[in-house]
């Protein structure tokens, strides 16, 4: 591990002078003349001295140097049949045009602003629009439900929310206005505006005095030109929710400048991708991934990048990704292992990639969930580049193990994100807070600091990150994950420690689903675990305990709990499966063993609870799966 292992053994021993070098990748107002202060925050502070635009980095300064004809934007959306480019001098009026009409609104720096939109340009045009006035935006996934979104406004109290009338998936059209008008009303914080951009799919009518139209306004806003805002490098760009372990999401805080040098230099390092080169990261703006490689990270370094409003099979086909690949001159492609699972599911043979010409793709990166082996295995020699898998959170913005092919491209052991990455010290901990031992499976950590771009706080919420992050191991960051580092330095993620289960790549709470569970007038108790799914990795399944007295179908009321979970939570939850249980497995002390649950379920070896209190339990659970298989 030549040039990497001297690189990230300079990154922890020597911060400051690693740091403040990555740095020269930005354009600042004001250079840091200081890497880290580690009296600010609840761990530290990036940057503190620096000042910049995370707009201007994406757009004004490529055109300045000369970028502004080159693509910076494809829009490819089989959903809707449409194509569409913008060039960086062409992004970059749009964005300054919007972000004149989100000003007249009375957006000023600070201030936040929720955008709930499908995978359309308009979306990441109001996403720079913000950065480029210093606001923070807030992106919600369209898959969300109502109260959801709710829980979202009331939190970060946008002063105006920006939407579409629909989204469009491969069966049905979702209408976002009904559930944005539904989550203002069920919110306290009640926004100032709401600006709409009508789709010709589905159109929407606008409430009066609240709701704008966001073709006019931009019309109104022709040739308008905004500046863009300096901000300190600690002032938040964005808040993104994720799952905790209950139904109250975590706001995600990304601060600016650590954010920018941690994308500039993982751009090129780990995805090794050039300035001109074509990107084409298959996630969802709503997730981080999207935030960081689709809406970021390649016009960071000036790259073209690929927005994608599509599925991987369905639409039409499972060669849809190799179509956009082949079309735009994609050198690296990003997506979740559950996408090709998907893919290879319709086409095993891989019959669909044979028909483009996928000449010049250099890699396939995978990230999201476990990169299962034969997925990997498949992919590479399907497309006969290397498939590299690199494992992150929300939280840290960018990956903590990867694969870093833009530096030196390691030896890939399959069911391991490789190495971790500069600044990123990754240790694993026993239960009492010991160093494991090499190759022994314990909490993987993060010893203090996190690295640049990683999150500074939870939004309003010090004490929560605080409890829920840095003191479980004092002195380190908690990722909940558990896993290994084998004798070669590589990272081995193998499951959460808490209540978050991973669907289709997508990250959610059990603990938030039993919530919305609990709720339903029939049910007593109830417990969701995630049971492995080929497809999709895991899919959530809820056991209920019905009231004494409750003489209905116990089949109408799973129907109902599950429709529930959808009204509730939201369609991305994919919560299909509810099964009425006498009693559930507990402890005697009456935690409810949910791991055993779950082994049940996926039919694993599973040994009888020293502490339960009534093992029949554990039969009806087997019985209750049993007759719904
Ligand atoms: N707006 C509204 N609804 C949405 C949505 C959105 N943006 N995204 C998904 N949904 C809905 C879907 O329509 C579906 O609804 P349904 O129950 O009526 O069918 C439900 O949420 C579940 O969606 P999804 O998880 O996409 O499942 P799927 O069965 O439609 O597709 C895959 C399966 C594997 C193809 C798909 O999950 C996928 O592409 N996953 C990759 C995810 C990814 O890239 N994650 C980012 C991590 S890096
Ligand atoms: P999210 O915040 O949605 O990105 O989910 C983060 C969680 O997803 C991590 O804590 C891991 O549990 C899991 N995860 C993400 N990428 C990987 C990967 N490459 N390998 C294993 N687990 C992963």
């Amino acid at each position: 591990m030549g040039a990497y292992g001297d690189l990230h053994a300079r990154s922890l021993a020597d911060r400051e002078s690693f740091w403040l070098e990555a740095a020269g990748a930005i354009d600042w107002f004001e250079p840091p003349t200081r890497a880290f202060d580690a009296g600010q925050g609840a761990y530290g502070r990036w940057f503190p001295d620096g000042v910049v635009n995370a707009c201007h980095n994406a757009l004004d300064r490529h055109v300045d140097a000369g970028r502004g004809g080159q693509t910076a934007l494809i829009y490819d959306s089989p959903v809707t049949g449409s194509k569409r480019s913008y060039t960086y001098a062409g992004l970059r009026d749009e964005v300054s045009a919007f972000a004149a009409v989100l000003q007249d609104l009375g957006v000023a720096k600070g201030d936040r602003v929720v955008i709930y939109m499908p995978m359309v340009p308009e979306a990441l045009v109001g996403m720079y629009a913000c950065a480029r006035l210093g606001a923070i935006h807030s992106v919600v996934f369209g898959g969300f439900a109502a109260a959801e979104l709710a829980k979202r406004i009331d939190d970060a109290a946008p002063k105006v929310v920006l939407t579409a009338s629909c989204g469009v998936e491969p069966t049905r059209k979702v209408a976002y206005k009904p559930l944005l008008d539904q989550a203002i009303a069920a919110a306290s914080h009640k926004p100032d505006a709401v600006v709409l951009l009508q789709r010709p799919e589905l159109e929407a009518e606008l409430t009066p005095g609240r709701d704008h139209d966001w073709a006019a306004l931009r019309a109104a806003a022709e040739g308008r030109t905004t500046a863009c805002a300096p901000v300190a490098a600690t002032d938040p760009l964005y808040i993104l929710y994720t799952s905790g372990t209950t139904g109250t999401p975590k706001g995600v805080v990304r601060d600016t400048g650590g954010y920018l040098v941690a994308l500039a230099w993982s751009m090129k390092a780990v995805y090794g991708l050039n300035p001109g080169e074509t990107f084409f990261c298959a996630s969802d703006i709503g997730w981080v991934v999207g935030h960081s490689y689709i809406v970021y990270a390649p016009l960071i370094i000036g790259a073209t990048k690929v927005l994608y409003e599509g599925k991987p099979v369905g639409t039409p086909d499972a060669g849809a990704f190799w179509r956009v690949v082949s079309e735009h001159g994609v050198a690296a492609l990003f997506t979740a292992p559950t996408a090709l699972r998907a893919i290879r599911k319709e086409d095993p043979e891989g019959r669909e990639a044979a028909k483009y010409d996928l000449s010049r793709l250099r890699a396939l990166f995978l990230a999201g969930e476990r990169a299962d082996p034969p997925s990997i295995q498949w992919a590479e020699t399907l497309l006969g580049v290397p498939v590299i898998d690199n494992c992150w959170q929300t939280e840290t913005g960018w990956p903590i193990v990867a694969n870093p092919i833009g530096l030196e491209r390691l030896p890939v052991k399959l069911g391991s994100p490789t190495v971790p990455m500069p600044g990123y010290d990754v240790r694993v901990l026993t239960d009492d807070g010991q160093e494991a031992p090499r190759g022994t499976l314990g909490n993987i950590v993060i010893k203090l600091p996190l690295p640049p771009g990683c999150l500074p706080t939870l939004w309003n919420a010090d004490d929560r990150f605080r409890s829920a992050y840095l003191e479980g191991f004092p002195g380190h960051y908690q990722t909940s994950d558990a896993g290994f580092v084998d004798e070669d330095g590589y990272v081995f993620f193998m499951a959460r420690t808490d209540d978050i289960i991973n669907v289709a790549g997508h990250r959610l709470s059990t603990g938030g689903m039993e919530e919305v569970i609990a709720s339903h007038p029939d049910v007593a108790e109830c417990a969701v675990v995630g049971v492995a799914d080929p497809l999709k990795g895991q899919s959530p399944t809820g056991f209920v305990v019905l009231k004494a007295g409750v003489d209905r179908t116990p089949a109408d009321i799973e129907r109902e709990i599950v429709a529930l979970v959808r009204d509730r939570i939201g369609p991305v939850a994919a919560f299909k499966t509810a099964l009425t249980v006498q009693r559930l497995p507990k402890t005697r002390s009456g935690k409810i063993l949910r791991g055993t649950i779950q082994k049940i379920a996926d039919g694993e070896d599973w040994a009888m609870p020293a502490t339960i209190e009534d093992p029949a339990t554990l039969d009806e659970i087997g019985d209750a799966l049993a007759a719904r298989r």
